[in-house]
């Protein structure tokens, strides 16, 4: 079966779905790749590297698309990508249904399947394939270091013979995947860390990385090991029982999502006032609107002397190895849909159903039900996938 990978088209993204040791492995397993000349450029990986790796390269996308039984993307395609493909393929990437609406019609006109990283089943099984872990690790070290560079003063503790430089206090706000990455990061550079998450999972966690854990009384376990969403209360409660941390730390890095919804704010722009000149905020749920009310995506915001980073699609700055995992994540995910080359996905496994968006024009995602309606025209009931 034909595989292609074209070209990202979000502003910005930087990174390819599949690396030339990835292709090598697909291409010995039978799958026939073709890559959009340049894809892989701005993560470092060439033409010449993908052509030496079995891949056929292709001067546009709709020589890369044609024919093809399975598009690989690290976005979701946008409505005008989807004109390109052709009728009845299969699109593996990450695919947020509420920002892709037009796409996913488009894409139901055409009898496509879709399937999506962003829900696939947090199980053991299915953890090579976690594509959401992997560039929350990537997103994660990123913030670390972005705090580090705005911030204007040294992470480690300093004794020099000019005097003693204090380690910076660093505190990271959601304690998930990425946020355990920023723990790491600024303490191997030499920061004091506290952290901070509303399940109780994380103080483990973010202790076993030597962070101290704050205890706000605030919980909030959801399903799945996510969060639930706070209660406007809860909210209230949090950001008093953290005003006077926030107020005491160098650099705040916030990473807190829940699937499914806008970030919660945790940081109000009274508590940014609290903080000292030269204070530094990192915001990486930029892209979900942000964790502090003063986030611009994509900006640094000065406030009062405290710097607002809102990290826009954090893992796309650092491509080449962003996408040398992404890409393990998609051959695991062929591993177990597309062994021999060709798709054929087990409908009973959890794993495909869970990722599966959309099967042959049909929404099988609650959202995806919810704006398509279900199969053969009835009313959306918005049920269970099937
Ligand atoms: P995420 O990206 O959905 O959220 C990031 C963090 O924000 C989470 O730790 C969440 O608890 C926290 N958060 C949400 N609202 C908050 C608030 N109001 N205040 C403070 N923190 C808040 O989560 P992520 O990183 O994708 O994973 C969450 C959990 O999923 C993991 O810690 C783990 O338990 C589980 N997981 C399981 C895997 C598996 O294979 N079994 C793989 C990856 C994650």
């Amino acid at each position: 079966m034909k595989l292609a990978v074209p070209t990202e088209t979000r502003p910005g993204e930087r990174r390819v779905a599949l690396v030339p040791d990835v292709v090598k492995k697909l291409v010995s397993t039978g799958w026939e790749v073709c890559v959009q000349s340049g894809a892989g450029t701005e993560a470092a990986f060439s033409d010449a590297a993908y052509t030496d790796a079995g891949a056929t390269v292709a001067p546009d996308v709709a020589q890369t698309v044609s024919g093809a039984g399975l598009v690989v993307r690290v976005n979701a395609p946008s409505a005008e990508d989807v004109a390109a493909l052709p009728q009845g393929t299969t699109v593996l990437s990450f695919f947020g249904v509420a920002q892709s609406e037009d796409a996913l019609r488009a894409l139901a006109a055409k009898g496509a399947t879709v399937f999506s990283f962003d829900l696939l089943p947090r199980i053991s099984r299915a953890q090579g394939m976690d594509a959401l872990s992997s560039q929350a690790t990537v997103s994660g070290y990123r913030a670390g270091l972005t705090a580090a560079e705005h911030l204007a003063k040294f992470f480690p503790m300093f004794m020099t013979a000019a005097g003693t430089v204090p380690p910076a206090k660093v505190l990271v706000m959601g304690v998930g995947v990425a946020g355990l990455q920023s723990i790491a990061t600024a303490r191997r550079l030499g920061a004091v860390v506290k952290a901070y998450d509303v399940r109780a999972a994380a103080k483990e966690e973010a202790e076993s990385l030597g962070a101290t854990f704050l205890d706000t009384g605030v919980s909030a376990e959801g399903t799945g090991g996510y969060a639930r969403e706070l209660t406007p209360e809860e909210l209230d409660r949090q950001r008093a029982a953290l005003a006077e941390e926030v107020g005491r730390s160098d650099v705040v890095i916030t990473t807190a999502a829940v699937p499914g919804r806008k970030a919660p704010v945790l940081l109000t722009t009274s508590m940014v006032e609290g903080m000292a000149e030269g204070a530094v905020v990192v915001d990486m749920a930029a892209d979900q609107g942000g964790n502090c009310e003063l986030t611009e995506a994509g900006a640094v915001v000065d406030h009062g002397g405290v710097h607002v980073v809102g990290m826009a699609n954090p893992p796309s700055g650092m491509p080449t190895h962003a996408s040398f995992l992404y890409a393990r994540n998609v051959a695991n995910v062929l591993g177990l849909m597309g062994p021999e080359g060709a798709l054929a996905p087990d409908w009973d496994d959890e794993i495909v159903t869970g990722m599966c968006v959309l099967r042959e024009g049909a929404g099988k995602a609650p959202a995806a039900v919810e704006l398509l309606g279900s199969p053969g025209g009835a009313p959306a009931t918005g049920g269970a996938q099937s």
